[in-house]
C-alpha cells in the first residue's frame, strides 16, 4: 500500500478500489466491537478510517503513524467529523510503544498495518499491545496475508504480481502480506475469538483478545 501511502491525498480512494470496497465492511465490523467511554489505539491509523470509526461509537481514541501526511489528512477527517475532543493523532511509530501504560486500553485497531512491519517490529508490537491492553482487552486486525496451499499462493502472486512491480519502481519498497498470522498471535498468549479470510486466503480479519490473568 506505500504507493498509495506517498499521494496521502488520493490514499482512500485508491484503497477503496485496491480492495474492492471490502476494506470499509471489514472496518465497520471491527468497529461493530467498540463500546462508549473505552480507551482505543489505532497502530498505523494514516487517514484514519478505523479511528474515526471507533470514535464516532463514542471512545476515546488515540491514532499513531509514522507519515506525517496521512496524518494531516486524517486530522482534517477528524475536523470535519466533530470529533476532536474524542480523538489524539501523534507521528510515532509502533517501535515507541514501550512509553505507553500497561493495561491502559481496552482496545488495540490494526487495519492494514502489520504487513508494513518486520518479523522483528511485529514480535515488538505485539508483545507491547499484550502489555498495554487490559485484561479481557481486544485486538482487533484487517490485514493482508499469505495464502496458505500451492493454488491460492499462484493466483494470490499472480493478482499482486503486477501491484508489486508498480509500487517497487515507484517508493523501492514493498508490503509483506503476513505470513502465519493466527499462529504469531497465538504465540504473543492471545485468544483468537473469530477468524474471516479472503476466498483467495490473502485478506484477514480478526478479532483477538487477551486472556484475563494473562501474564504481560
Ligand atoms: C496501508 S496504511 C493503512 C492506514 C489505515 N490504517 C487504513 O486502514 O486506512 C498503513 C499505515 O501504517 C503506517 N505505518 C507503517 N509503518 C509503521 C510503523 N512502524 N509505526 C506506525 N505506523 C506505521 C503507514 O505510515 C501507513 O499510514
Amino acid at each position: 500500500m506505500k504507493v498509495l501511502e506517498s499521494t496521502p491525498n488520493r490514499y482512500d480512494r485508491g484503497i477503496c478500489i485496491l480492495t474492492l470496497g471490502r476494506l470499509d465492511k471489514t472496518y465497520d465490523r471491527l468497529a461493530s466491537h467498540i463500546r462508549e467511554g473505552q480507551r482505543v489505539l489505532d497502530l498505523g491509523c494514516g487517514t484514519g478510517a478505523l479511528t474515526l470509526r471507533a470514535a464516532q461509537k463514542g471512545a476515546r481514541v488515540k491514532g499513531i503513524d509514522i507519515n506525517a501526511q496521512m496524518l494531516d489528512i486524517a486530522r482534517k477527517r477528524v475536523a470535519e467529523a466533530n470529533l476532536v475532543p474524542n480523538i489524539e493523532l501523534l507521528e510515532m511509530g509502533v517501535a515507541e510503544l514501550g512509553s505507553e501504560k500497561s493495561e491502559s486500553y481496552d482496545a488495540v485497531m490494526a487495519g492494514l498495518c502489520f504487513s508494513e512491519l518486520t518479523e522483528d517490529e511485529l514480535t515488538y508490537t505485539l508483545r507491547e499491545i499484550k502489555r498495554i491492553l487490559k485484561p479481557e482487552g481486544l485486538l482487533l486486525i484487517g490485514d493482508e496475508v499469505r495464502p496458505k496451499g500451492t493454488s491460492r499462493l499462484i493466483l494470490n502472486w499472480l493478482i499482486r504480481f503486477p501491484l508489486v512491480i508498480i509500487t517497487y519502481l515507484l517508493t523501492q519498497t514493498t508490503t509483506n502480506a503476513v505470513k502465519n498470522l493466527p499462529e504469531k498471535i497465538e504465540e504473543a498468549g492471545f485468544v483468537i475469538d473469530s477468524v474471516t479470510l479472503s476466498k483467495i486466503g490473502n485478506f484477514i480479519e480478526l478479532v483477538v483478545s487477551k486472556p484475563q490473568g494473562g501474564a504481560n
